[in-house]
């Protein structure tokens, strides 16, 4: 299925010389929706994950059904403030300023092993943080699933060392 003929290119969003990549024309789509699923459950589903870790928000909408479709549970790593129970956090540098994800302390036992999905590798700053989230609760990773990475951007060098799927490829610099 050539996906990229189904994700829209907004040019300078959310600022002048950025191509906006804008998944929701595929998700709309239910026969790509599922395509982008059963990629991810094709490669993974052998490594029998335990979990699956999904980073707010887009990354929500792709785990939840690949942990539906391979019978595991769906863990939600979220942006500040929102998980009502005790929590670990952690904050990472952006281009200009900071951020923070969090996860549940009891979202992950010890040597669970977990595959996380979010919709975009860019930089890897959200990718990095949620996987440093897992490892402080001792989950094993497994791997990384997305459906685009910006390759100029080199977010796959934070995750060497893994198994890193990503559908489709683009070599802009922003
Ligand atoms: C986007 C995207 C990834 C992240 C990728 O999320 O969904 O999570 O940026 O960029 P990075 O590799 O440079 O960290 P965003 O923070 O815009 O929020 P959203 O998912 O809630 O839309
Ligand atoms: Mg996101």
């Amino acid at each position: 299925m050539d996906l990229k003929s189904l994700i829209r290119e907004v040019p300078d969003f959310p600022k002048p010389g950025i191509s906006f990549k804008d998944i929701t024309t595929l998700l709309k789509d239910g026969a790509a929706l599922r395509y982008v699923v059963d990629q991810f459950d094709g490669h993974f589903r052998a490594a029998r994950p335990d979990v699956i870790v999904g980073a707010e928000s887009r990354g929500f909408i792709l785990g939840a059904p690949l942990a539906y479709q391979l019978g595991v549970g769906f863990v939600l790593v979220r942006k500040p403030g929102k998980l009502p129970a005790a929590k670990e956090r952690i904050t990472y540098d952006l281009e200009y300023g900071q951020d923070a994800l969090e996860i549940h302390v009891d979202a992950i036992q010890p040597g669970q092993k977990v595959v996380i999905v979010d919709d975009l590798l860019a930089t890897g700053g959200t990718i990095s943080a949620t996987a440093e989230l897992v490892k402080r609760l001792g989950g094993v990773i497994v791997g990384f699933a997305f459906i685009i990475e910006l390759d100029a951007l080199k977010g796959r060098d934070r995750l060497a060392g893994y198994d890193v799927l990503s559908l489709v490829h683009y070599d802009d610099e922003e």
